[in-house]
């Protein structure tokens, strides 16, 4: 048997169609290279260890109990999906042992971008090598998931789709996942508000605009789903200009559901001044990340002007690779 294994992740830009994916219409998702890793370790005792440098976070888990070493009161809720993953694991594989988990994450953290995702799926993969347990790539997406639940009550699934499977994807909810391939380079600036916020807040808060103007509220769905599928074709002909004008259109649909704000909608339009394609929130709103396409040439000049609006940009691209075990 391993004494230890190790497996990363990728983080996630949603390019179209946040929100609405929750609510079954479909996204267009693509991995980046951003990456988040998990390190497992066989312990000699039966208790669970998991660290966290990224949420400042330790402790380790005895009988079910939680005895805080980092991070106060907050860091049992911030740790427990994690545990609950790994006792999962560990019973599938019908091995009574104790673990130390090391998680590593190079993605910020609640701004959108798949952290907690990445996370959840580089320590499925990391204990799924360590314990042989013979986990697939469609089972760790699907504990990574129920971790996800945990964390933010009613996602889509979206987010652990594209750290396990990687490259561009088509998700909707309960659908199979359809990998999209795109010829065409996606040359792509991210800008963080850092300001940080809780996607299942976000989530909670379209849930209840959905329920109250259930009429309204499925006409911006239904378009939310039209610009994704305009999208799909803009992205098969490599059709860059026109992807940047659904992007514009998506951003608006999600100012009318009350996600963006006066930060996000600021990098937004410094982004499109500079000559970004397109320009638009990404991941859950409310702070956190947006996102802008532009032609190669172009990419400083929007990255610029995103950090002279009181953001934090970078400049990415797709990246193909989902989750892999390191070795
Ligand atoms: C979060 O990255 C994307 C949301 O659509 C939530 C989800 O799909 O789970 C806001």
């Amino acid at each position: 048997m391993k004494t230890q294994a190790k497996a990363s992740a990728p983080a996630k830009v949603i390019l179209l169609g946040e929100h609405f994916v929750v609510h079954g219409a479909p996204a267009i998702v693509l991995a980046i290279d951003k990456r988040a890793t998990a390190q497992a370790q066989l312990r000699r005792d039966k208790q669970i260890f998991i660290s966290s440098k990224a949420i400042s976070s330790s402790g380790y888990f005895s009988n079910g109990k939680f005895h805080v070493q980092e991070g106060g009161k907050q860091a049992k809720t911030k740790l427990e999906p994690i545990y609950k993953l790994a006792r999962n694991l560990l019973n599938l594989s019908k091995k009574d042992v104790g673990i130390n988990l090391k998680i590593d994450s190079s993605i910020p953290v609640a701004a959108g971008l798949g952290s907690s995702a990445a996370v959840a799926v580089a320590s499925a993969a990391s204990l799924n090598h360590l314990l042989d347990a013979g986990l697939t790539k469609d089972d760790i997406f699907t504990m990574a998931f129920e971790a996800e639940k945990i964390i933010h009550g009613n996602p889509s699934g979206v987010d652990p789709a594209i750290s396990t499977y990687g490259g561009v994807i088509l998700y909707r909810r309960g659908e199979k996942i359809r990998k999209l391939d795109v010829a065409v380079d996606l040359p792509l600036v991210i800008g963080d508000t850092k300001i940080e916020r809780s996607t299942g807040k976000m989530i909670a808060h379209v849930g209840d605009l959905v329920n109250r103007y259930p009429v309204v509220s499925d006409k911006i769905i239904q378009v939310g789903e039209a610009v994704v599928n305009r999208s799909i074709q803009a992205l098969e002909h490599s059709d860059l200009e026109t992807l940047g004008e659904m992007m514009n259109l998506n951003h608006a649909l999600l100012c009318a559901i009350g996600v963006s704000n006066e930060h996000l909608d600021r990098l937004v339009y410094a982004a499109r001044k500079a000559g970004a394609l397109g320009a638009k929130l990404t991941g859950a709103g409310g702070g956190g990340c947006m996102v802008a396409l532009a032609y190669p040439e172009n990419l400083d000049a929007v990255a610029e002007a995103i950090n002279q609006s009181g953001g934090e940009a970078f400049i990415t691209e797709k990246t193909v690779e989902g989750v892999r075990v390191e070795s």
